[in-house]
């Protein structure tokens, strides 16, 4: 049974998966099937430039699905798995864990099962053809302390939040299949991202809008936790660079170079708003915003990642600083006002009472 071009993306509708759909079709071309429950993070708007564009097919249906990706598999036969679909934000983890247990290992293991029944089928050139490309986070490894150096593919796993222990868990179940069946799978573990059509619950994109619109800036306890910081697009490039070179069984870390404490990427954003947004007049400066709120429980302190076995073997390196992304990003939110308003539901709203109402200000 020969394979195709065409990959099946799951959770392309969220932040990285719709970037990466538009950025695939940009730089390779070739088919792409979108399997997306659209949970709040979901969004087809994001992919509303592709209503007419005969290379995309958006699926709804929830990747805990056997038969419905079982049947994906089967009729649109695709050479590439690329599984982005997880409950993704850590404060949700903690509030309420269930889903991300659900989705997250219980979806990935469903997608594996499925892909190895699909794999084994195929004839010898199409299974040497077969990727299944795992999209994980830095979060498995856990906290770093001010001077230890960077997560390594190598570094023990770790994970401290709900959140991270769920990907953690499909990390595992993503290796196990390739040592037990021989799955040709690839895992990659990114550091925290930020760009378009990220939904406003994360760092940035909540503190742009919170900026522009005079509401305070909700810091999490000294605002001195450290992120490495990748622009969207870069994320994207490099899943299609090891998506094409990687090596089968291998994991791959991926990272901006970029670590920043979160209370200067909050004054940076702080700045540039005002710059490309002035305030009415007489109002303060955005930096006045800034309040700092109970901390998140069990918070890691410092995340960053050494990705050089992704430059050194596959040649990949990030094409945006964080500076000239941060400015091209809050440009974005400025110009994108039916967007916002699109995902400012009545269920987000109650996101923003229940995890900021009752947070003590410190
Ligand atoms: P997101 O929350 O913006 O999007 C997740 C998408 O998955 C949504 O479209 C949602 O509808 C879909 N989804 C959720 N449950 C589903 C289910 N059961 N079946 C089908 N679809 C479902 O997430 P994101 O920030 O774009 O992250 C994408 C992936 O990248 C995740 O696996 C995440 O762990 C990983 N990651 C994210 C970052 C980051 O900074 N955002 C960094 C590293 C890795
Ligand atoms: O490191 C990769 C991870 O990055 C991804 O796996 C996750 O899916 C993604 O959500 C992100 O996790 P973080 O917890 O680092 O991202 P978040 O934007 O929620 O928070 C970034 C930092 O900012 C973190 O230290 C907590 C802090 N913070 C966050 C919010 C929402 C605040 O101080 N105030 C806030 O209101």
């Amino acid at each position: 049974m020969p394979t195709n071009d065409t990959i099946l993306v799951t959770g392309g509708a969220g932040f990285i998966g719709s970037n990466f759909v538009l950025t695939w079709l940009r730089a390779i071309g070739s088919p792409v099937i979108n399997l997306d429950a659209l949970s709040y993070a979901g969004n087809p708007a994001n992919l509303s430039s592709l209503d007419n564009d005969a290379r995309y097919l958006f699926v709804r249906g929830d990747i805990c699905d056997a038969e419905l990706v079982g049947s994906l598999l089967r009729e649109h036969k695709p050479r590439a798995i690329v599984h982005f679909a997880a409950e993704s934000h850590v404060d949700r983890s903690i509030s309420s864990p269930e889903a991300f247990i659900r989705t997250n290992v219980q979806g990935t293991f469903v997608l594996l099962e499925q892909a190895k029944m699909y794999w084994s089928k195929l004839d010898e050139a199409g299974r040497s053809a077969f990727r299944f490309l795992h999209v994980s986070t830095d979060e498995v490894y856990g906290s770093l302390g001010p001077d230890d150096p960077a997560f390594s593919e190598t570094t023990a796993y770790a994970p401290n939040s709900p959140y991270a222990a769920s990907k953690a868990a499909s990390d595992h179940l993503a290796r196990a299949y390739h040592h037990t069946f021989g799955l040709p799978v690839l895992t990659t573990n990114c550091s925290n991202n930020y760009g378009p059509f990220q939904f406003p619950e994360k760092l940035i994109p909540l503190m742009i809008l919170n900026a522009l619109e005079g509401k305070p800036l909700p810091v999490y306890g000294d605002g001195k936790n450290v992120r490495d910081w990748l622009f969207v697009e870069d994320h994207c490039s490099a899943i299609r660079t090891v998506l094409g070179n990687g090596r089968v069984g291998h994991t791959y870390n991926i990272g901006g170079n970029s670590e920043r404490a979160n209370l200067d990427v909050v004054t940076t954003i702080c700045d540039l708003v005002d710059e490309m947004r002035p305030a009415a007049p007489g109002a303060p400066p955005r930096r006045k915003l800034i309040t700092f709120v109970e901390d998140r429980p069990g918070h890691d302190r410092r995340y960053a990642i050494d990705a050089s076995k992704l430059s050194r073997e596959l040649g990949w390196r990030p094409a945006e600083v964080f500076e000239s992304g941060l400015q091209k990003t809050v440009r974005w939110y400025l110009e994108n006002p039916a967007w916002i308003e699109s995902v400012r539901t009545g269920a987000y709203r109650e996101w923003i009472r229940q995890n900021y109402s009752e947070r003590v200000e410190l």
